[in-house]
């Protein structure tokens, strides 16, 4: 049996910092609404020309540095992103350029705020049936390029940065349970409606800024996360008080708490990063996780649940053993 285990983790985040005071100065809005309504105190926005390759690149290099990889050993590249640096080529492809690998797949993964754990999905497919033995997995999001600067109902609600991790093949457990599900019936509900095949000339400068639902994907975020924690422990013979550590999608402290909640879990068990970060989308799982793992709160040996949820719907969930 091959296993996938987590060899090197590793992030990033932009240097300019826009606190909750910050943008009190630019909107009708204030701290502590933005403090209650979703545990946000600050985020990290993305210098001019930074682009989702270069946060890629910064957290990739610190994650193949824990893994004590060289560069060449990596046959396998997936970005999560959805702020991709160009419509083509891919945003995998220029991370590979730009580590100057040649010849092994690149590819992109669109899953918005789900993206990272639909790329693990897919990389522990590949490293399992032989197709791969070492991955580098990336989420990034510049999501400061589509926030309407303007829209007190999302601007407070997004950050940039990135994160990174180093799969390896193992005889040891490594990745357990990994699932993933979409419904594009909420595709409405948080979007941004701007395309290339829709017509790129007819776009409105509107069109390409995030456009929310906040309700609705608030009600659903929190159901959806409580249904797949249940798939993966029940389905893979674990039981809540087996974990270890909830790395959850980092959207809202209110979802991290309901998420914790229908857990059993004590907050003190939750990897909580959205008061620093804000949402960055499919950056924020992997941010969290070398939040914790340089801090030295996740240890190897340990269980971990990571969950995610966003636009499309997406959600998925990954069962691993560090
Ligand atoms: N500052 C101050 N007031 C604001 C505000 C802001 N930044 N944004 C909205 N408001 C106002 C609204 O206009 C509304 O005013 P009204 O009552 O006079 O109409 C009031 O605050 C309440 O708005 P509401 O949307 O009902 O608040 P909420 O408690 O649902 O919180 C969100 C809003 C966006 C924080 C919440 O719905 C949410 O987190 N949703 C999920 C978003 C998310 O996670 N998306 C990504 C998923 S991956």
């Amino acid at each position: 049996m091959i296993y996938t285990r987590i060899a090197g983790t590793g992030s990033y985040l932009p240097e300019k910092v826009v606190t909750n005071a910050d943008l009190e100065k630019t909107m009708d809005t204030s701290d502590e609404w933005i403090r209650e309504r979703t545990g946000i105190n600050k985020r990290h926005i993305a210098a001019e020309g930074e682009t989702c390759s270069d946060m890629g690149i910064a957290a990739a290099t610190k994650a193949i540095g824990m893994a004590g990889i060289e560069v060449t050993d990596i046959d396998l590249i997936i970005v999560g992103t959805t702020t991709p640096d160009k419509v083509f080529p891919s945003t995998a492809c220029i991370v590979q350029r730009k580590l100057g690998i040649h010849g092994c797949p690149a590819f992109d993964v669109q899953a918005a705020c789900s993206g990272f754990v639909y790329a693990l999905d897919l990389a522990n497919r590949m490293i399992q049936t032989a197709g791969a033995t070492t991955a580098l997995i990336i989420g990034s999001e510049a999501l400061s390029r589509v926030t309407n600067w303007q829209d007190r109902t999302t601007a407070v609600l997004f950050g940039d940065g990135a994160g990174a991790v180093i799969l390896q093949a193992s005889k040891e457990p490594g990745i357990l349970a990994t699932h993933i599900h979409s419904d594009g019936q909420y595709a409405d509900l948080l979007e941004v409606p701007a395309g290339i095949s829709s017509g790129y000339d007819a776009v409105r400068a509107e069109e390409a800024y995030i456009h929310m639902n906040g309700n609705a994907v608030f009600r659903r975020a929190v159901a959806t996360l409580g249904s797949i924690a249940r798939e993966t422990l029940d389905g893979h013979g674990f039981n809540k008080s087996d974990i270890d550590w909830l790395v959850p999608h980092q959207a809202n402290l209110r979802i991290i708490k309901a998420a914790a909640k229908k857990l059993d879990l004590s907050m003190d068990n939750v990897v909580v990063t959205v008061d620093e970060h804000a949402n960055t989308s499919a950056a924020s799982i992997p941010l969290a996780l070398d939040t914790a793992v340089r801090d030295g709160r996740i240890q190897r040996g340990q269980l971990l649940l990571f969950e995610a949820f966003g636009a499309g719907f997406t959600w998925g969930s990954t069962l691993v053993r560090y």
